[in-house]
């Protein structure tokens, strides 16, 4: 790694806690974070990682609104399960913090206080929406709306999540408030804004001239931004939950949301660190790295360098913001509202012991340059034909071969022979190659190349094959399993950022008592010294069986059935129908005497119905939603008076009346109690 630097301090973007995280945090920015400071400090170099939960914003008072607790009440429970579960993970923040804490709270609050004293915003007045029925202003998600670009019904006051566009409250066509469902009313508030357009020339050269090694995806954003001109941006608003603005004459506002919680990696950096965080933070010979999804570029590379610029005083901007795109779940976006994820801390009551596995797959599959999707099928195949079949077997092969053949204790090698020096010069190349890609932010080819080590090594044990030279030549087989016990060695260590549990098994299987570091990967034929004695053979990874998978499939299944049952809407009401018209159809009671499929017609039921009068044939399109022998016996409700309609050869004699499911599944109505046969529907 070049040493223009002396220090890096990682960011993770803050998770909202209104909810636990799941996979897509994971994918976007927890696990490419945890693997980047991991392998930084196997490199020996100086890097701490922030991270904490972002504790403000109207999501967190919506759903304590509408739970009937308070914010502080969801925030302490979200705050804990986030953090348990990523430590659980393997997530190796250096402080997980919050910012509800007392020093965050100090700490935004005398950073707008500086920039007030400062003039760095403008203070103005607009037109908000208001609810007056609950009294209080509606910002952001507090109204909900028609998206004025894409017509979406669902659109937020701060943005529209169908076509991404970020929104001002105002725009939305036909605004409701989610307080109390009525229409708001405009009134007039004062709010500071941080005027964006000062800075514009300062980020263009920053990013545009700056900064062309950064990601495709996160430079093209800060392009269009830039090119569309930027606006002052409010960075108060008028809500009781929050950092209060530390301004006379300011009661009922607080901090906006995106202005405190950046704010919150220094904040955390300053709890961990009381007397030292200013050298994080201020040497240029730091380098800052903010972790994010890509819905948070613009906060991170335009709004918080210009506060920071704003601020002065030596406080540096980020040196890179590898964002990600999204990940989805089975084709679907994840959303926390519709219960559509997989939750981390759900995920580690489940697979107990899988941590890897999880990180494995959402690496390999990590969405770093378009969106990405994870299925739990994907998960399966990479878990038994990756992590089983190609890492776990290899070192499997080798721990066991080394106990059968040597009781355990490394042999010497002899004379190298050309397909060992091949192999070495492979893992040298290989492992170059994870690093290179690590520090560019290509985590998944760095996994890909941390894998074909394995893939190398399996080779070069089917190549060599020891357990036949075993009845030939001992001297030859101490060579091989000397390289094999190379190659696993190198594989633990390369594997630790990624696979931090299977790393530490992996070490404990090949007797690497010291703490592990890159440099061991210096000379790769000398990271296990002849003489050492390995451990007993552990598994490192097991196959998962489908049972496990159909669970959790079943589990998505269930929730998307609910969630479609939550979303029903009734078709609108059809225009009136004078009453003399309805009574012209003459609709009954009937009892089901025969019922069967209709061969070669999958939709089609035919019965036969005792209708008080004798027996009438009716053919009815519900053959997917009953089996035919259940309706036998059962009363269903007709039309009697329809003409006769001709399906599929059979002339079918009226109507049998079925209401429709949110699924568009069809349940057929009957009475509630017996009738007579014939009895009118009236
Ligand atoms: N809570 C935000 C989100 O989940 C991220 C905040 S990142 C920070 O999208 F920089 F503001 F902390
Ligand atoms: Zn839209």
């Amino acid at each position: 790694m070049e040493k223009k630097f002396k220090r890096t301090l990682v960011t993770t973007a803050l998770p909202y806690a209104n909810g636990p995280v799941h996979i897509g945090h994971l994918a976007g920015v927890y696990v490419p974070a945890d693997i980047y400071v991991r392998y930084l400090r196997l490199c020996g170099q100086e890097v701490i990682m922030i991270g904490g939960s972002d504790e403000h914003g109207v999501p967190i008072t919506i759903k304590a609104m509408r739970e009937g607790v308070t914010p502080q009440d969801i925030v302490d429970r979200y705050h804990s399960i986030i953090k348990e579960s990523m430590k659980g993970l393997g997530i190796s923040f250096d402080i997980y913090s919050r910012t509800t804490s007392e020093i965050h709270n100090r700490t935004a609050s005398e950073f707008f206080r500086r920039l007030y004293d400062t003039d760095q915003f403008v203070e103005k007045s607009s037109m908000q929406l208001y609810d007056p029925e609950a009294g209080q202003f509606l910002a952001d998600r507090y109204v909900t709306g028609e998206c004025p670009h894409c017509h979406n019904a669902g659109a937020y006051g701060d943005q529209c999540e169908a076509c991404g566009t970020s929104l001002a409250a105002t725009d939305l066509i036909n605004p409701k408030s989610a307080i109390t469902g009525c229409i708001p009313e405009l009134r007039e508030t004062r709010h500071w804004f941080l005027p964006l357009d000062r800075w514009e020339p300062m980020l263009r050269k920053w990013i545009l001239d700056g900064h062309q090694e950064w990601k495709t995806n996160v430079y093209g954003q800060c392009k269009s931004w830039l090119d569309m001109g930027l606006q002052p941006r409010a960075v108060s608003r008028d809500l009781s939950w929050g950092v209060p603005v530390p301004v006379e004459g300011a009661e009922g506002k607080v901090l906006y949301v995106w202005f405190d919680a950046p704010i919150g990696y220094i904040s955390n950096t300053k709890e961990l660190l009381p007397d030292s965080w200013e050298r994080w933070w201020k040497d240029p010979e730091t380098r800052v790295i903010n972790f994010i999804g890509k819905d948070n570029i613009v906060f991170h590379c335009i709004v918080f360098p210009a506060m920071l610029a704003a601020y002065g005083d030596g406080f540096q901007l980020p040196d890179n913001v590898p964002a990600n795109e999204f990940l989805n779940l089975e084709g679907d976006k994840i959303s926390t509202s519709r219960n559509w994820a997989v939750w981390l801390h759900e995920y580690l009551q489940d697979f107990p012991g899988k941590q890897d596995v999880l990180r494995y797959v959402l690496t390999a599959n990590a969405p770093e340059t378009k969106d990405n999707d994870f299925t739990w099928r994907d998960f399966q195949a990479r878990n038994n034909n990756e992590l089983v079949a190609i890492l776990g077997n290899f070192v499997n092969r080798v721990v066991v071969l080394m106990h059968k053949y040597f009781g355990g204790e490394v042999p010497a090698a002899g004379a190298l022979q050309d397909i060992d020096t091949a192999v070495l010069n492979e893992i040298t190349a290989l492992k170059d190659s994870v690093s290179e890609n690590i520090e560019t932010f290509h985590f998944r080819e760095a996994l890909r190349e941390a894998m074909n080590i394995a893939r190398a090594g399996n080779r070069y044990l089917q190549e060599t094959e020891p357990w036949k030279l075993a009845k030939t030549d001992m001297a030859r087989v101490a060579t091989v399993l000397n390289v094999a016990a190379q190659i696993t060695g190198a594989l633990a260590v390369v594997t630790e950022p990624f696979l931090p549990f299977a790393s530490e098994r992996m070490a404990r299987m090949l007797g690497m008592t010291d703490p592990m570091d890159w440099a061991m990967l210096s000379d790769v034929a000398a990271i296990i010294p002849a003489g050492r004695k390995f451990g007993e053979a552990e598994l490192l990874f097991e196959k998962i069986e489908d049972a496990a998978i159909e669970a959790q499939t079943a589990r998505l299944a269930r929730i998307k059935e609910e969630n479609r049952i939550k979303s029903f809407t009734p078709a609108p009401q059809a225009a009136d129908v004078d009453f003399d018209t309805f009574c012209r159809a003459d609709l009954r009671v009937g009892t089901v005497v025969e019922c069967e499929r209709v061969p070669k017609a999958d939709k089609l039921l035919r019965f036969l119905i005792d209708d008080g009068m004798g027996r009438r044939t009716i053919v009815s399109g519900i053959a997917k939603y009953y089996a035919p022998e259940d309706l036998v016996g059962k009363q269903v409700c007709f039309i009697a008076n329809l003409p006769v309609r001709k399906l599929r050869g059979i002339e079918s004699q009226g109507m049998i009346l079925s209401a429709e499911n949110a699924d568009g599944s069809l349940v057929v109505i009957g009475p509630t109690a017996p009738v007579v046969p014939g009895a009118q529907v009236k």
